[in-house]
């Protein structure tokens, strides 16, 4: 039995969680496609598994179950521009203007990445509305300057050499 429970407080409850963002990328036969997520963690060294966890009505996961690759980049301060659009559904052409080189999989890496880890599907698992994609890493790169991304109740922030600067918003 599903036991329900308040959807506010539990939207309001995980929104408290301060997390990364990520762009989850992959190439199939309609182009490259990616999502924004912030659903991301570290699975195991040994052999070495990530895993997201993507909406099912995902458009990104679609493409990703078909071509069964996926490229994890953690987004940097260079990639504040770009977050909402890579979540925005109601945009086609999330690469505009992105700078991105094909990864060993073929899925597009975005360059000025925090790290970026370049994946074959090792697993899918049920994860209620989502499913959880675990990924197998096949090469990946770090880029230790870089300042990050952070999202915390709605906002994105950059922590940049200490200080957190939130962005602009409309
Ligand atoms: C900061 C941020 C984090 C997000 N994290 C996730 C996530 O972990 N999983 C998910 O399914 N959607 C997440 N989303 C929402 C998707 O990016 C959004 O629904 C997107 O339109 C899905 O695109 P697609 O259908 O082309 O895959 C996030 C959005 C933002 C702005």
């Amino acid at each position: 039995m599903t036991q329900s429970i308040d959807v506010g407080l539990w939207r309001e409850a995980m929104g408290g969680f301060l997390s990364g963002i990520t762009v989850v990328t992959t190439r199939g036969e309609a182009g490259v496609a990616g999502t924004a997520v912030n659903a991301f963690s570290a699975v195991s060294q040994d052999p070495p598994l990530l895993l997201v966890c993507l909406d099912r009505k995902s458009r990104s996961l679609d493409a990703i179950r078909k071509s069964g690759i996926l490229a994890v980049n953690i987004l940097s301060n260079a990639h504040m521009d770009v977050v909402r659009r890579f979540a925005a559904k109601s945009e086609d052409d999330r690469f505009r203007d992105v700078d991105f080189f094909d990864g060993v999989t073929g899925a597009p890496v975005l360059a000025e990445s925090v790290a970026w880890f370049d994946c074959e599907v090792h697993a899918l698992h049920d994860g209620g509305d989502h499913e959880i994609v675990v990924g197998r890493v096949l090469d990946l790169g770090s880029n230790k300057n870089a300042a990050p991304l952070a999202y915390h109740r709605g906002n994105i922030w950059c922590l940049d050499a200490g200080a957190a600067t939130p962005e602009q918003r409309s």
